[in-house]
């Protein structure tokens, strides 16, 4: 064991407070009243990057602030920028926490607060590996950039025009980022893509008003009704989505990956009891990894209208409206995509109603190529910590910036990922164990230091 791993390992209690700490600021990014939380929790990493010798600055966006720092010693050395979110999900369905959200608990090894695995905890695990050179008065191996930003959660929205603003700044080689997860208990796994994203908004509107359903019932479009009959219509019997165009620019699953992931220890059994369901569903002629990893979705994530308080109201209502996600898949353009849905949906729509579609930001999908020679730097490093070999895997969820830095700083992103995939990031009674949260930092000390022996 190096010197670094066992000042870390000396640390470990230490580092489990902080992170304690950290957690019990509620910086729900989504929410305006947590606008001042989300800032403390920026001021809270900045004064601990201080501490460790490091120059922070903030950076101020229309939106949450950006932190970012840099650590630069050996011009030929590589430079990695680090990246993590330090906003957080918000907290509803409040009565489901077994503790408050807010009120970190251990248990077990465990500790159970929002965000500590989606992402404070997985960022504070390189901040904890650069701290260990640090501490000892040595050299970071590498040359280091770092942004921890404040709006992940609500689709970095001021993210890519400061990267665009201080492109030359952010020169790098590679980027690394712990915000995803390891296959499974003792299975650290390398993620090499991730699914992107197109959030919109459906808005279906009738009559002018709300309109007593006994006297004009029968005679107008109802849109609740209309809407519903729409989404019916999203997805065929084989559930692919009906969009026009949808799969045109679709890079189909790879023979090698479909083999991957067939040979990887998981059940769909397991998963099925973990969420209590009977059955799963999705589309036809695709394993569920393959469903979850790399082809395209279409979701509603809300659908809303008409009378939803208590007892009745007898109306029609005037308008109904729906959230919908589409994730996508390498080679799917965002914009291109919400317009299909928007032609696909006002082209099934009945006279009697208009629709409107907003799209709400995007992100392309991201692939890195497992040839990459950073990715065997990373390999190595999980296998020291883990003392497993990781697993190649695919992930479902996005991570808005990984495509940007791809595109504006010409870079692959290494995602290293240490929480769990049933961590109940987003959902009640988010957990890291505390376990991976250690063994994650002793290799991310491994990971510079792979990473150093790499031509910048
Ligand atoms: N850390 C997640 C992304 C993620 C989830 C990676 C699961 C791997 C596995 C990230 O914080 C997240 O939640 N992203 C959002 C992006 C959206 C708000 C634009 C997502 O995927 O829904
Ligand atoms: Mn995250
Ligand atoms: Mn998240």
């Amino acid at each position: 064991m190096s010197k670094y791993e066992s000042y870390a390992e000396g640390n470990f209690k230490k580092y489990d407070d902080i992170l304690i700490d950290f957690l019990r600021i509620p910086s729900v990014s989504a929410q305006p009243e947590h606008k001042k939380d989300v800032r403390d929790a920026c001021e809270f990493l900045k004064s601990y990057l201080e501490g460790i010798g490091l120059e922070p600055k903030i950076y101020e966006t229309e939106g949450h602030p950006i932190l970012y720092a840099e650590y630069i010693k050996d011009e030929s050395k590589p430079t990695a920028l680090i990246y993590g979110h330090y906003d957080v999900q918000p907290v509803d369905p409040i009565d489901l926490w077994d503790s408050p959200p807010f009120e970190p608990v251990i248990k077990d090894g465990i500790i159970y607060a929002r965000g500590t695995a989606d992402d404070k905890g997985q960022l504070m695990v390189h901040v904890h590996a650069l701290e260990a050179y640090l501490n000892q008065g040595d050299d970071i191996p590498i040359n280091v950039k770092i942004i921890f930003e404040g709006e992940e959660e609500v689709a970095s929205e001021h993210l890519d025009q400061f990267l665009e603003e201080h492109k030359d700044m952010l020169d790098c080689d590679l980027a690394i980022i712990s915000d995803s997860s390891m296959f499974g208990p003792d299975m650290p796994a390398l993620t090499y893509g991730l699914r992107g994203i197109v959030p919109c908004e459906v808005k279906v509107t009738g009559p002018n008003r709300d309109l007593h359903s006994g006297s004009y019932g029968g005679a107008v479009a109802n849109p609740i009704n209309i809407l519903c009959s729409m989404v019916a219509q999203l997805h065929d019997e084989n559930r692919h989505i009906a969009v026009d165009g949808f799969y045109d620019e679709v890079v189909e699953v790879e023979d090698w990956e479909k083999e991957e992931y067939g040979r990887l220890p998981f059940d769909d059994e397991a998963f099925k009891e973990n969420l209590h369901v009977k059955a799963l569903m999705g589309e036809k002629g695709y394993s569920t990894l393959e469903r979850k990893w790399a082809r395209p979705t279409l979701d509603v994530n809300g659908i809303f209208g008409g009378y939803m308080g208590e007892g009745q109201k007898t109306i029609i209502p005037s308008w109904a409206g729906c959230k919908i996600t589409m994730r996508l898949v390498p080679d799917m353009d965002p914009d291109k995509t919400a317009d299909r849905l928007e032609a696909y949906l006002k082209k099934i729509a009945p006279d009697s109603v208009t629709v409107e579609v907003q799209k709400l930001g995007g992100a392309k999908a991201a692939l890195v190529s497992k040839d990459n020679p950073i990715m065997q730097a990373a390999e190595k490093a999980l296998e020291y910590g883990f003392g497993k070999r990781p697993f190649y895997i695919r992930e479902g969820g996005s991570i808005p910036i990984v495509n940007v830095f791809k595109e504006l700083l010409g870079v692959d992103t290494i995602l290293f990922g240490l929480c769990q995939p049933d961590c109940n990031a987003h959902s009640p009674n988010e957990w890291f164990g505390l376990d991976d949260f250690h063994r994650g930092i002793k290799s991310a000390i491994n990971l510079y230091e792979e990473l150093a022996k790499m031509k910048a």
